[in-house]
């Protein structure tokens, strides 16, 4: 056994804490270890399988280009391109007082954001922890328990003199999940992603079930709008950065949304919009490739992570790239290696075996590991998963991290890609804002985007800059909801 102690620690996201290393001793605790000679060579094998060529870039772009026109053609297309009803970018001038309710991927948050105009804003928010039964109860409950915590958030917003007694909101409904919308205020659910499951809740208006929830509980909030994370993001970052284009979030989903000419989205046609309005497009990217599998470089690790989900075949894209399913796939590799013999031999495995226990958080701690003799991956293995590792094991899961989060950003380059090719964005180049926790935290991700997209485009790819975007979910869902009171209100396609 080696010796070790633990001397500082780290926190994770889930709130795990993880004591870090300061010694060890290698090679000295009597079970059989892999070689480093056999770990380079099973490295390889993965190297072949993970690795996106500049040319097999390119060939996706040019799919990706394909689907996104079919979806703004065509209702019901694989990669639904939703139509948001946010017209245009907003004026920086939004001011007012706006509640923000946000049902993420991992967390409900409730939020009360002051847009004081001239791109300045300030929030309040209090957040709650969405536990996996309420993301597999009655889709109601969950509206109701979005409910019940505005109601507190607004009572004590009361109390302290904040919000006025009799004072009824307008709110923003941040709800990112596809929604087929027919105006702002409506969203009937296409289909759960990340790994929900409420039932009844698909195909039934969102808005209609929340607006149900407020009423029972007696919350004075007007829903205004409901947008996606994305287009919140989109809208947010060009109230303080207006060379922003494109939004994006690569966090536990990844999707995209960017400005569209109306004229340019056929589906709509028959609404009778001006043809050179404006509107913000929910991509839902996430769905690309889909069910025919036509188009990306699915592993077999992929193809049991879709298989074994609660969706099988949907958000192909999205399994390959976010912070769901990263970690999962790490430990499908691990757990294959197990099974041949070729880890830990000797020592008992079950821990590791329990699927999606490997958090993708360890894949972002492992990459940033500082130290030569790799003390954070020691701590991961025999902390979480009561296992000894070799050097030569952790620089191989190292290296193995690497190439499966290397795989997501330059993926992730090919979504921005196709947008940017299908837009003409080249040329002049445009802002990318991005948020989400693989974005802000994974070492490198950003910069991996970066260079998939010269890989793409060559040296013009530098024109194309992806940045930490404002918070879309609060901020962008507030403005929403501001850009869509000044609009009704002056009139302009009050029925939208
Ligand atoms: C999933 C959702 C999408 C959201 C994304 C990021 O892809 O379907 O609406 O924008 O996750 O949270």
């Amino acid at each position: 056994m080696s010796s070790r102690r633990g001397s500082t620690s780290v926190v994770l996201p889930s709130g795990q804490t993880l004591p870090s290393y300061t010694r060890s001793s290698e090679d000295d605790d009597g079970l059989p270890h892999a070689t480093k000679k056999k770990m380079a060579d099973h490295l390889r094998k993965y190297e072949a399988l993970f690795t996106l060529t500049p040319q097999r870039m390119r060939i996706i772009v040019e799919a990706f280009k394909e689907s996104l026109e079919l979806g703004l053609a065509k209702h019901g297309q694989v990669v639904p391109m939703i139509p948001t009803y946010v017209f245009g970018w907003p004026s920086g001038k939004e001011t007012g007082n706006y509640l923000a309710v946000d049902l993420g991927g991992t967390n409900l948050r409730v939020c009360l954001v002051t847009l004081q105009g001239d791109g300045k804003f300030e929030i309040t928010q209090s957040k709650y922890r969405l536990s996996e039964e309420q993301k597999q109860e009655d889709g109601q409950k969950l509206f109701d328990f979005c409910a019940e915590c505005l109601k507190a958030f607004i009572d004590s917003n009361i109390e302290a003199g904040v919000i006025g007694q009799d004072q009824v909101l307008p709110l923003g409904f941040t709800f990112s999940y596809p929604c087929s919308q027919d105006r702002i205020d409506h969203g009937v659910l296409i289909r759960w992603t990340k790994g929900f499951g409420a039932p009844n809740t698909e195909g039934h208006d969102v808005v209609a079930m929340f607006r149900q929830s407020l009423a029972k509980y007696s919350v004075p909030a007007d829903v205004v709008a409901l947008t996606c994370d994305t287009t919140g993001t989109l809208i947010a970052s060009h109230y303080v950065n207006p060379k922003t284009r494109i939004a994006c979030i690569f966090g536990t989903g990844c999707n995209a949304a960017y400005m569209e000419r109306v004229g340019d989205i056929p589906k709509i046609a028959q609404l009778g919009i001006d043809p050179n309005a404006e509107m913000a497009i929910n991509c839902e990217w996430g769905a690309f490739d889909s069910f025919e599998h036509e188009n990306l470089p699915r592993t077999k690790y992929d193809i049991t992570i879709d298989e074994t989900s609660n969706k099988p075949g949907e958000q192909a894209f999205e399994k390959l790239i976010s912070g769901r399913y990263l970690g999962e796939i790490l430990r499908l590799i691990i757990c294959e290696l197990i099974d041949e013999g070729v880890l830990f031999l000797g020592q008992n495995t079950y821990k590791i075996e329990i699927p999606y226990s490997f958090d993708t958080a360890f894949l972002s701690l492992m990459e940033s590991d500082p130290t030569d003799e790799l003390l954070m991956i020691i701590g991961i293995f025999s902390h979480f998963f009561a296992l000894e590792t070799t050097l030569a094991e952790r620089q191989f899961f190292r290296a193995l991290a690497k190439l499966v989060a290397r795989r997501a950003a330059r993926l992730s380059a090919c979504g921005i890609a196709a947008i940017v090719s299908k837009m003409g964005y080249l040329e002049e180049g445009c802002c990318v804002g991005a948020d989400g926790s693989l974005y802000n935290k994974y070492p490198m991700f950003a910069e991996r985007i970066h260079e998939g997209l010269q890989d793409i485009f060559g040296e013009k790819g530098k024109n194309i800059v992806t940045y930490h975007a404002e918070d879309g979910s609060g901020i962008g869902s507030a403005i929403v909801a501001a850009m869509t009171k000044a609009r009704r209100d002056a009139g302009i396609y009050p029925n939208l």
